[in-house]
């Protein structure tokens, strides 16, 4: 049996990223295990920056968004020799097993240390919901709540001025923090890698309700869909007649003490991680299909097709 696992969180930051660590923790020393904190994601395995966790080192944090084990993106973790000293590390400590909570860019770091001999098993924790292997990645609905509390803001003024807000939501290049949010606030406009439109499509739509009676409209984005969003608005502006403002919520949509819904998705995750680890299971990354916590191998989970929400992407259209 093993009796000493390491927790690490990788990526962009996401709220619930600390509910996952004490989920880990909490489970790991309940079940007999020594479990260590490493800093900075990957980082802290190469450059041993390592330390024992015990109860109280998780106490207070289930509120606190960001992560109280930093995180860090390491490119060269890719390369084998720098792998290589991440391993002796863990070796040496007599670390045996490893929880990486991070987005799908970090579960291949969890894969490859796996087939290296230690034991890895990858927890979604993501804003951006661009994992196929789970329903929900932690973080996505605290950020969708914070979105939503945004836009709600921004709409006011947008109404007061009668003017069009173009709001540029992130997401990688998944679209469903813009798809779910547009729904949420029944924007006038919803463009997403899955519902991509015409510029001229968009023109005309805009003019129309400009000449028409809603004087105002809320044109929600995902990032890196147009290079540029400041010009899509001036263009908008420039063709339409509405005073156009682009806004790009930025990393406070990153920000911020986690929802309910995802701390409690934390805490059956990390817990279940543990379970994963104990049964000598590695190289799996956990997911949640139909309220129900499952694994995947990772490569596997990595292969799915993402679920685009068709059903969703009609009430666009449905619900004008
Ligand atoms: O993956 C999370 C995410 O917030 C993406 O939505 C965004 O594209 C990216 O990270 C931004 O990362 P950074 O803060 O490192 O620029």
């Amino acid at each position: 049996m093993i009796k000493k696992i390491g927790v690490l969180t990788s990526g962009g930051d996401a709220p619930g990223m600390n509910c996952a660590i004490r989920a880990v923790v909490r489970a790991g020393l309940k079940y007999g295990l020594e479990v260590y904190g490493v800093m900075d994601g990957y980082r802290g395995l190469v450059d041993d920056d390592i330390f024992p966790m015990e109860r109280y080192s998780v106490s207070d944090i289930v509120n606190r968004g960001g992560t109280i084990l930093q995180t860090a993106r390491l490119r060269e973790f890719k390369e084998e020799s720098v792998r290589k000293i991440a391993v002796n590390n863990l070796k040496r400590r007599g670390i045996e097993a490893l929880v990486v909570i991070g987005g799908d860019g970090s579960y291949m770091g969890a894969k490859k240390l796996t087939e290296m001999g230690i034991n890895c098993v990858g927890l979604p924790g993501t804003i951006d919901n661009d994992i196929a292997s789970t329903d929900y990645t932690i973080g996505f609905d605290t950020c969708l709540n914070t979105i939503v509390d945004c836009i709600d803001k921004i709409r006011d003024t947008t109404s007061s001025h009668q003017r069009c807000a173009v709001i540029e939501v992130m997401g990688n290049h998944c679209g469903d923090l813009a798809l779910f949010s547009g729904l949420a606030e029944g924007a006038e406009m919803i463009l997403t890698p899955d519902h991509v439109l015409p510029e001229e499509e968009i023109m005309a739509s805009l003019k129309k309700l400009y000449v028409g009676k809603k004087k105002r409209a809320i044109v929600i984005v995902s990032e890196k869909m147009y290079p540029n969003i400041h010009e899509f608005a001036a263009r908008i502006q420039a063709e339409t007649g509405f005073e156009t403002k682009a806004e790009v919520l930025g990393r406070v949509q990153r920000g911020g003490s986690p929802s309910g819904f995802d701390r409690v998705l934390a805490a059956r995750m990390g817990a279940y991680a543990v379970d994963c680890l104990l049964d000598g299971k590695g190289g799996i990354c956990i997911g949640m299909i139909n309220n129900k916590i499952v694994d995947y191998d990772i490569y596997e989970a990595l292969k799915l097709p993402r679920d685009k929400h068709a059903s969703m992407l009609r009430l666009i259209d449905v619900l004008q």
